[in-house]
């Protein structure tokens, strides 16, 4: 099993990896949140397998657990989930010791995270991840929340989970364009902190998309080193951590554009990663090879580099510029000035933004 410790000046915990871990869930959520009771948010795709474990092996650690479901989709990471939610801790009186345990994708982890920040002014939160996006990213870190009618993200908070368990036999089911995604926020690590990371993909690419176990845990441990990494540095995006928007303000501006309906997140995010790449390479603050080895390696992961049926450029100028990372009008953006390292730039012109749209259709 691999571990990684993330230490905050308030808190502390670890992120378990290996396949086969839920097992040992109740055994490991009994001593980092120690109470009879706990609530299980299940996303209701993996009900009958990953659920069933789960909810077996907190059984088996004598938990008396509140199972519950949710759908595992943006229309559904929204306040009338969380209230539902609500309903039902209150009737079951959950206390304010029993852990919230989110089992469950990006979309899960935000929402059940949210209720535990939230229910009682805040529970202890288990983090079990089951895409490759939640276990690179979302589930480490304790940002949570959810959406609202204007739109991603726009409520949460930041709270911190007691454990997050990673079983990385749970990819095992996950649909191969989901796992694919996730190597986005992989690709993106590597780009902007780690350039061994990078080549580290580009060689063992055939193993990772095989999903070889072995390779997998080092995958996700190499990626959550440096998410948790981040983290350390700057807990509340004060600074590094908006690093890990590289890519993400062009991504918004296209799942926006395209209505959420055509681009799964980290699909816009390799589109994104390029149309930033290639603008920095275009200004002079990188390398052109910078941009040829991103798209090289997004291509062999099978991510999308190219977009013939963009929205046009005036459209996503106005989403961008309607982003929660405007700081003062300005779009603000997240450029590479080589492999492994990244500046936030905040007076790039529309031309050149305009221009960099371009280079993806
Ligand atoms: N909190 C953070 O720091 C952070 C970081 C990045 C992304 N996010 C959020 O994460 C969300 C996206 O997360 P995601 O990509 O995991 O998407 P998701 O939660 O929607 O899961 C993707 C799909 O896979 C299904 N699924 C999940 N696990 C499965 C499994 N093991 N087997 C079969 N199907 C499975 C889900 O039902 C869903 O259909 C977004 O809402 C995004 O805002 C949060």
């Amino acid at each position: 099993m691999a571990t990684v410790d993330l230490v905050l000046p308030h808190h502390r915990y670890t992120i378990h990896i290996a396949p086969g871990l839920l097992a040992d869930l109740g055994s490991m959520a009994r001593k980092a949140a120690p109470h009879d009771r706990a609530t299980l948010i299940i996303d209701d795709k993996i009900t009958d397998t990953h659920g069933q474990a789960a909810l077996a092996s907190l059984k088996a650690a004598s938990f008396d657990p509140l199972a519950t479901t949710m759908t595992a989709s943006e229309g559904h990471k929204n306040l009338a989930t969380v209230q539902s939610l609500y309903h039902k801790l209150l009737d079951e009186h959950l206390e304010r010791r029993s852990p919230v345990i989110a089992l469950g994708g990006g979309i899960v982890g935000d929402t059940g995270g949210f209720v535990a920040a939230s229910y009682l002014r805040g529970v202890p939160f288990i983090q079990c991840p089951t895409t490759l996006l939640a276990m690179v990213d979302a589930s480490v870190g304790g940002k949570v929340g959810i959406n609202m009618p204007q739109g991603k993200n726009l409520i949460g908070a930041f709270h911190q989970p007691v454990l997050v368990v990673i079983d990385t036999d749970t990819l095992n089911t996950l649909p191969k364009r989901d796992f694919i995604c996730g190597l986005a926020e992989c690709v993106k690590h590597g780009l902007i902190r780690d350039p061994e990371l990078f080549d580290w993909i580009d060689q063992n690419i055939n193993a990772i998309l095989a999903q070889d176990s072995a390779t997998l845990v080092e995958l996700i441990e190499r990626n959550v080193r440096i998410k948790a990494a981040v983290v350390m540095e700057d807990e509340k995006e004060a600074g590094v951590r908006a690093h890990l928007n590289f890519g993400h303000t062009f991504a918004h501006a296209i799942e926006a554009g395209t209505e959420y309906g055509r681009y799964l997140h980290g699909e816009a995010v390799s589109l994104g990663m390029v149309a930033a790449a290639r603008l920095a390479a275009a200004s002079g603050r990188c390398d052109s090879t910078v941009v040829d080895r991103l798209v090289a390696l997004l291509k062999k992961t099978g991510l999308p580099t190219q977009a013939n049926d963009l929205p046009t450029n005036d459209k996503l100028m106005s989403i961008m510029q309607s982003d929660k990372k405007v700081a003062d009008g300005q779009v603000r953006l997240v450029l590479p000035d080589q492999l492994g390292k990244v500046s936030i730039v905040n007076d790039t012109p529309a031309h050149a933004i305009a221009a960099a749209w371009n280079t993806l259709r």
